[in-house]
């Protein structure tokens, strides 16, 4: 346990070099556990997650070690074998075990998979894919003696059931065509992942094909974190900053930055860095929806934002209740009202608060209310926004932001 103290309402300057992405690296190295062989992944970010994830690889017999730029994950001796619950009940990408072991092993256990409880996050559709792909699912395990190629629809846009769906068919005999599968960009550089190990893998704009067969050792460079990005865009702009914010894919963020234009901030775009700069002057509307639309992740760092400006509303059509964070910022004197899976936020005036994170991205929210409001705050729990931000409270102080943690 940990505790951020915060002494905010500092005008920050500088760069931020933005870290690999915690959600492109997680189903890569779930994804060794198919890529049979010695995969050299660049760029992971020294975050929990992802230590989390290698802890379970190397409890399942991987080998890993790490020449300061690289980590190498041998997957060769792998193993079945039931994971620790206490590792897998940390983070939500475990459930990637599911393809990764059904597709390797033949069977995979049903576990009690953790990650941000913001809300039910159900595995119905990982579990469907699965069976369509021939598995059984009993007595808390999917098994099967071989997977076999189908076709896969999904109801509704999930990365978690694209991510399984891919790790399964890469390892079932024939074809696979998943349908309605989710766009982001750290399910694509999972593809080119698993192509680096021989996968046939190809996608149109209606589905991915996959033709499963053995697959070797791959390599990867981790694409750069959005959300980060995106989190320290919003730390730039209520904080009245002008921040570099470095090595950042424009593109992925194509609908956020979009919505800050639209609300008025100035983006100044050079190479692979962004300075956000200006004010948010018009109430600013924005809705989640699945990649290339305005990220889910994003949406509780806005209300900050929006709080600190001209107000705005939020609206989620990803997780509809993700607004559990807002009694919290209410604490920091942050004015909303909430409408089913709407939340309209007042300009507000915001002063310091002592909080708890309630998650990763709702923690996120926290400091940057913290940042923006004069005086001194505190945020427990802190642990958590480190899950997901590497080298959080130090990138933060190298841009001038009196921040520490305690413990
Ligand atoms: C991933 O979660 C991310 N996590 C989440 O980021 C992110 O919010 C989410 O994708 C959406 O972009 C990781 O990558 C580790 P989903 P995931 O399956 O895969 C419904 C963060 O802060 N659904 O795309 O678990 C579900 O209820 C985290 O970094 C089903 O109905 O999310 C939700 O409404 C938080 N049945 C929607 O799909 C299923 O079987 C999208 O969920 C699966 C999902």
């Amino acid at each position: 346990m940990s505790s951020f103290i915060i002494n905010g309402g500092q005008r920050l300057h500088g760069k931020i070099e933005i870290s690999g992405s915690k959600n492109a690296a997680l189903p890569i190295i779930f994804a060794t556990i198919v890529t049979k062989g010695i995969s050299k992944i660049v760029g992971l970010p020294n975050i929990s997650d992802v230590r989390v994830a290698l802890d379970i690889l190397k409890s399942m017999g991987a080998t890993i070690h790490c020449d300061g730029e690289a980590v190498y994950i041998d997957t060769v001796m792998l193993e079945y074998r039931e994971p620790s619950a206490e590792l897998v009940c940390q983070i939500r990408a475990s459930s990637y075990l599911l393809g990764a072991c059904l597709s390797r092993f033949g069977r995979a256990h049903l576990s009690a998979f953790g990650g941000c409880n913001f809300e039910r996050r159900p595995i119905d559709m990982h579990l469907a894919a699965a069976v369509s792909l021939g598995a059984r699912c009993e007595n808390g395990e999917l098994t099967a003696k071989s997977l076999h190629g189908s076709d896969i629809t999904f109801k509704k846009t999930s990365v978690g059931a694209t991510v399984n769906a891919i790790l399964m068919a890469s390892g079932a005999q024939g074809k696979t065509k998943i349908y309605g599968y989710a766009r982001e960009p750290h399910v694509f550089s999972l593809i080119e992942f698993l192509r680096g190990g021989g996968a046939a893998i190809s996608f149109c704009n209606d589905y991915i094909e996959i033709e499963g067969r053995e697959l070797s050792g791959s390599c990867a460079t981790v694409i750069p974190d959005m959300i980060e990005a995106g989190t320290y865009a919003v730390i730039s702009l209520i904080t009245g900053s002008e921040l570099e914010i470095s090595g950042i894919n424009r593109q992925d963020l194509s609908s956020f930055f979009n919505a800050l234009v639209r609300g008025g901030a100035t983006l100044v775009f050079s190479g692979d860095s962004v300075f956000p700069q200006g004010i948010i002057d018009e109430f600013l509307s924005v809705t989640t929806a699945p990649h290339p639309s305005f990220p889910t992740d994003l949406q509780p760092i806005m209300a900050p934002l929006l709080a600190a400006f001209c107000g705005g509303r939020l609206t989620e059509s990803v997780w509809l209740s993700r607004f559990g964070y807002l009694s919290l910022l209410s604490g920091f004197g942050v004015k909303y009202e909430l409408n089913g899976s709407s939340a309209t936020i007042y300009p507000s005036d915001l002063h310091p608060a002592t909080v708890e994170a309630p998650d990763l991205r709702g923690g996120a929210a926290l400091l940057i209310a913290a940042l923006k409001a004069e005086g001194e705050s505190r945020i427990d729990s802190a642990q958590i926004i480190n899950r997901g931000y590497e080298n959080i409270v130090n990138k933060l102080r190298g841009i001038g932001a009196q921040i520490k943690e305690i413990q």
